[in-house]
């Protein structure tokens, strides 16, 4: 990333939203943006929408999601009229898996589950990130201790692209906020103490007074809990 790019994409961080992503559009040809259908990419693809921006719009399917994923899906679609590109894992990597170690190997060990992982969103994002400049996601600072050291920006040398991190800052009360006011369709999950929404067999409820993070990968006590789309 060149110093002149970092210092617009730091320089913009104080504007709102979508005049932050307007900036990006104007500025790089081909802005991507991946969503996993959660309530901050939800926000982000409102944004999007409404404003027309020329952003495109992914999701990754690892053929593992809750219905209740799916069905934002297709609710997120019909409310925009848009239609958001869905991207899927190598189907004969996924039969070799789970051929060889089952449908659930990802319970057994951490390299097993890193394994899964990679099969099911590491690979695939690096086909939905082709020909991109700018990768967008909806990673927040709040979200744990190791994301807080996140900038707004980085280099990710694994897909040769700028990632950025437009609602860094933004706190979970926000992005309630945000929903509420523009009636935004939001996974039903969220209702029934879903926070952090992933795969479905790698995903609970949090209780009250637990880590955002803690309902994703809950049998593993220790590490950074991430799956490979992010360090
Ligand atoms: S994960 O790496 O632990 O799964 P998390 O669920 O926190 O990531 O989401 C962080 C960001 O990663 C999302 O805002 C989104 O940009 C991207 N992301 C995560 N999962 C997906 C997915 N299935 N499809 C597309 N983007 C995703
Ligand atoms: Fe596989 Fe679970 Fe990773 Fe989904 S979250 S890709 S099911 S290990």
């Amino acid at each position: 990333m060149s110093s002149s790019d970092n210092h617009l994409i730091e320089n913009s961080r104080s504007l709102n939203l979508p005049a932050f992503l307007r900036v990006l559009t104007e500025k790089f040809k081909h802005v991507t943006f991946s969503t996993s259908l959660g309530m901050e990419d939800q926000v982000i693809t409102h944004c999007i929408y409404t404003h027309n921006l020329p952003i495109r719009v992914f999701t990754l399917d690892t053929w593992r999601m809750f219905d209740e994923t799916y069905k934002v899906l297709e609710a997120t679609e019909a409310r925009y009229g848009k239609t958001i590109e869905i991207y899927y894992p190598n189907k004969d990597a996924v039969e070799k898996l789970e051929n060889e170690k089952g449908k659930f190997s990802f319970y057994d060990s951490v390299e097993n589950r890193k394994e899964c992982c990679y099969i099911r969103k590491v690979e695939p994002l690096t086909r939905a990130l082709q020909g991109a400049d700018i990768w967008i996601t909806g990673l927040r600072a709040g979200q744990s201790p190791n994301r807080k050291k996140l900038d707004i920006s980085e280099y990710d040398q694994t897909n040769k692209v700028i990632k950025v991190h437009p609602i860094i800052d933004w706190t979970w009360e926000d992005l309630k906020t945000e929903i509420a006011k523009h009636d935004i369709p939001y996974n039903s999950l969220h209702d029934k103490g879903f926070v952090s929404i992933g795969c479905a067999p790698c995903t609970r409820a949090i209780k009250p007074n637990e880590d955002f993070r803690a309902g994703r990968w809950w049998w593993e006590l220790s590490g950074k809990k991430e799956c490979g789309l992010h360090h």
